[in-house]
């Protein structure tokens, strides 16, 4: 079949790449989606099963740092669009161990920009459209929003390393003529995410009645985006948004982690039919994360005013759909904490 458009997402069997790409396959059967992905720790394949059959979906294995990957695909399939979310993506790791930061968010995307620059020459309506991160803006004190016109202030390797292929992306536009677009989004939440994140990690935890480690105070706020609303905006900013441009996606939902985990605690406690709050016994605050950036906190008018979109659901909504999918779907945590995570997990927090 001649497809309308082929477009492939990088990261597409990881936490924000599988929901985006259920939502292009459903919604756009004129377009066929190919999801290209190395299927490293965090990319699991059991995300996107309900797409298995689906006819204008394809999976490739492929990594980003291997030009070879990116020849072969870009031979196979008639590539007109690409929306970019490989990456190496939790802030602990980056801490630990930068260079894996630098090789696929750095170098992987200027491989990319790289392939998409010479196969597009010459060509019209081509899209590369990178998703990023509010983390490249820095940390924000008491008051105050990111907004698209903030200086770039990165504090982590990973912010940093997210930050040079921003730059790389308008690098590529404003030397070479290359379209695209880059969103900036705050944190998000919901199914499938990787359970060494915040928000899944404490709801295993709780689950598991383990240790609930709070850096530092616990005061740190993040801006919490459910992650069908991030794959929505999204799916706007492909189709209308301006070429050239960023446009910041956030929740305006500001929650510090200490009352975010004491929320989760009494939803968890309340469907496991513990006492109310008996969980709360098992947090632990420990050593701060370093460099842990204080606050986000995004001003998303841009999007809503240009392109008209505004988060769905109101977070308590949106936080009980997350812990019941997580309680009703066990199985997809305990195949990965059975793994190499478990080592991971217990060099991070419990040496
Ligand atoms: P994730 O870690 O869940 O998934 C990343 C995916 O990329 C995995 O499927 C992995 O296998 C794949 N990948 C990693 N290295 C690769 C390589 N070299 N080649 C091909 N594929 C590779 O990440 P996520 O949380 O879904 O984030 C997706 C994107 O969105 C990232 O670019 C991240 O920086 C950005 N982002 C995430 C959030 C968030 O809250 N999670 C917020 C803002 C922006
Ligand atoms: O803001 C967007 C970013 O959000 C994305 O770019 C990143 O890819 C994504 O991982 C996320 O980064 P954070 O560092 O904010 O998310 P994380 O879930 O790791 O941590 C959220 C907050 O919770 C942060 O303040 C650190 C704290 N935390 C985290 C963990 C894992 C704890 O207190 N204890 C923990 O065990």
């Amino acid at each position: 079949m001649d497809y309308k458009k082929n477009i492939l997402v990088t990261g597409g069997a990881g936490f924000i790449g599988s929901h985006l790409v259920r939502r292009l396959v459903n919604n756009y059967p004129e377009y066929h989606i190919i999801n290209f992905d190395a299927l490293t720790y965090a990319g699991n394949l059991n995300n996107l099963k309900d797409l298995e059959n689906a006819d204008n979906y394809t999976f490739v294995k492929g990594d980003i740092c291997e030009l070879s990957d990116l020849e072969k695909v870009f031979s196979n399939f008639y590539i007109t669009d690409i929306i970019h979310l490989a990456a190496e993506s939790h802030v602990d790791r980056s801490i630990s161990g930068p260079m894996a930061f630098v090789m696929t968010n750095v170098v992987g995307t200027v491989n990319l920009l790289n392939i998409a620059k010479e196969k597009w020459a010459g060509a019209k309506d081509r899209l590369f459209y990178h998703i990023s991160t509010d983390e490249v803006y820095g940390s924000l004190g008491a008051e105050g929003l990111f907004s698209e016109t903030t200086a770039y202030d990165p504090r982590s390797p990973y912010s940093s390393s997210k930050a040079s292929s921003d730059h790389f992306v308008m690098a590529y536009h404003h030397t070479y003529g290359l379209p695209v677009k880059i969103s900036n989004c705050s944190n998000n939440y919901g199914s499938h995410q990787f359970p060494e994140k915040l928000i899944p990690l404490m709801i295993n935890n709780i689950v598991q009645e383990k240790d609930l480690p709070i850096y530092g105070k616990g005061d740190n706020i993040r801006d919490w985006l459910w992650v069908e609303d991030h794959a929505a905006a999204i799916d706007k900013i492909f189709h209308e948004g301006r070429l050239g441009e960023t446009y910041n996606i956030g929740g305006l939902n500001e929650w510090t982690n200490i009352d975010l985990v004491h929320a989760l605690i009494s939803i968890v406690d309340h469907k496991l039919g513990r006492p109310e709050g008996s969980s709360k016994k098992l947090i632990k605050f420990v050593t701060d994360r370093a460099g842990h950036d204080k606050r986000y906190a995004i001003d998303a008018s841009k999007l809503e005013k240009e392109l008209g979109w505004t988060p769905s659901i109101q977070f308590e909504e949106g936080l009980e759909k997350t812990v019941d999918w997580y309680l009703n779907n066990r199985e997809w945590t305990e195949n990965i904490i059975s793994g190499d995570y478990q080592e991971y997990y217990t060099n991070q927090y419990e040496s």
